[in-house]
């Protein structure tokens, strides 16, 4: 029986979906006793302590490698080992590639026994300082971070690897700023205190920054300065969001602008696109251009094709495709925002054949019956929870002949593809991007066709 404080020589064999090294365990009373270790990655050999135990599985962690799998780095960040940011920091990137293939290939396994062979993993073009935005909690201590893996204890980093490399001199402004001030972190556990996160979002074509103060009311103390500060570091906007729920939802629905613009303005394939600070927005912009080329290439746009672009955002695929030709596009999405800045980002670049409703994508066939034009493309790129069993079959009632399914989750879009194959769609290929370096999470881009029976 493998109990807590058990040390025990393991070899990583595998990455779990989560990016936890795998190994097997037998003794005499074991067999293949699956152990879960933090940090480590496949063909470590190492001790292990187990620090926690269930019915048919248990976790680890390295307390000594005693032979390097020839694929292991040393992580970039003081914090790796703790936050729950990376897992993959530790890791040659190639080797990350091919974990983030296998666990498309995993999640399909699961749903469906025939299904065409994953084509590589796309690289990201950067694997550091990728991401244009970041929600950073302050801690008890009045410094910014992340929450540590599995929970919401604070790590404190300013200088995230990950993070675009402008965010840190905004991340230590506002840390000096709450200090001299003697503004109180906000603690989850009673809901006292007031300052919660740090968001920041960068539009990496143009430079401009959106800075975010989130908070436990309607005002921040000495907020012109804060703006002020903010304004000499070079901020585009700066907002603050209120936040009085408790639980852990990050961002409130009252955004109010303390100084700058409404909108930040960015570019992504040669289009403008106006972001508010409630709109989605791909965090990785570089390799956000390769993923929408690719999936507009698997679109094929003619001039005689009406596109339907479910869960659109503010318009980013959408405004491709209509420029890409398209008699017309129309674009759903439920947050109203994120319809407002597609409506202006058609204004702005003078795109006329595309329309754009607030709605939920489960409306689609009223929205469809509506505004005319059945369309012989649907684009989808829903949340990681995927396509609803409603809109799936919406998609399907409408009979379109291509269905290129953008996804950031493998195990649901896995399941989707099977929902619309009942429906008479094929596949045709599966391609991870990834979107998201040194983490556990991979895009997929994948082309169904409809059968004609
Ligand atoms: C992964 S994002 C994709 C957005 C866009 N395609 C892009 O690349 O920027 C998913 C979008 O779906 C929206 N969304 C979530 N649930 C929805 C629903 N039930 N109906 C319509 N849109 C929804 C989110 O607000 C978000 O903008």
């Amino acid at each position: 029986m493998i109990r807590k404080n058990d040390i025990l020589k393991l070899e990583i064999t595998d990455v779990s979906f989560a990016g936890l090294g795998v190994a097997r365990y037998s003794d005499k009373e074991t067999d293949g006793f699956v152990i879960f270790v933090h940090n480590a990655i496949p063909g470590d050999e190492i001790l292990c302590r187990i620090v926690k135990t269930e019915k048919t599985f248990a976790y680890g962690i390295i307390e000594e490698i005693l032979r390097k799998s020839e694929k292991r780095i040393s992580a970039p960040c003081p914090t790796f080992e703790k936050c729950g940011g990376c897992v993959f920091l530790n890791m040659e990137y190639g080797a990350e590639l091919e974990i983030k293939r296998q666990y498309v290939i995993n999640a399909y396994k699961r749903h469906m026994e025939v299904f065409p062979d994953p084509l590589p993993t796309v690289p990201s073009p950067e694997t550091a300082n990728y991401r244009n935005k970041v929600v950073c909690p302050l801690s008890e201590n009045g410094k910014f971070g992340f929450y540590a893996r599995a929970s919401h204890r604070n790590i404190e980093n300013s200088a995230c690897f990950l993070q675009d490399a402008d965010f840190g001199r905004f991340i230590s402004t506002a840390e000096s700023f709450v200090k001299e001030k003697g503004i109180t972190p906000y603690n989850e556990i009673n809901g006292k205190g007031l300052f919660r996160q740090l968001y920041l979002r960068k539009a990496k074509n143009t430079g401009e920054i959106c800075v975010c103060a989130v908070i436990n009311g309607k005002k921040l103390p000495h907020e012109n300065e804060f703006a002020e500060l903010m304004k000499r570091n070079g901020a585009t906007s700066v907002f603050i969001n209120e936040n009085t729920t408790r639980g852990n939802t990050v961002l409130g629905e009252k955004y109010r602008l303390i100084y700058g613009k409404e909108r930040i303005t960015d570019t992504l394939c040669g289009v403008k696109f106006e972001i508010s600070p409630a709109a989605f927005y791909q965090i990785n912009s570089l390799q956000t251009e390769n993923l929408y080329k690719y999936a507009l290439s698997l679109a094929d746009i003619g001039h005689d094709d009406t596109v339907l672009d479910l869960y659109c955002g503010i318009g980013t695929i959408s405004l491709l495709a209509a420029k890409a030709g398209a008699k017309k596009v129309l674009g759903i999405e439920i947050v109203k925002e994120a319809i407002g800045d597609a409506k202006r980002n058609a204004e702005i670049n003078g795109i006329e054949n595309a329309e754009f409703f607030a709605a939920d994508a489960a409306e689609t066939l009223e929205i469809i019956e509506k505004c005319g034009g059945r369309p012989n493309t649907v684009i989808v790129d829903p949340p990681r929870k995927g396509l609803s069993s409603e809109t799936a079959g919406a998609i399907a009632r409408l009979s379109p002949e291509k269905i290129v399914y953008v996804s950031c989750n493998p195990e649901t879009q896995a399941r989707d593809a099977v929902l619309l194959s009942e429906f008479g769609y094929t596949f045709d290929t599966i391609r991870p991007f990834d979107m998201f370096p040194r983490t556990q999470h991979v895009e997929t881009v994948v082309l169904m066709s409809r059968v004609e029976r």
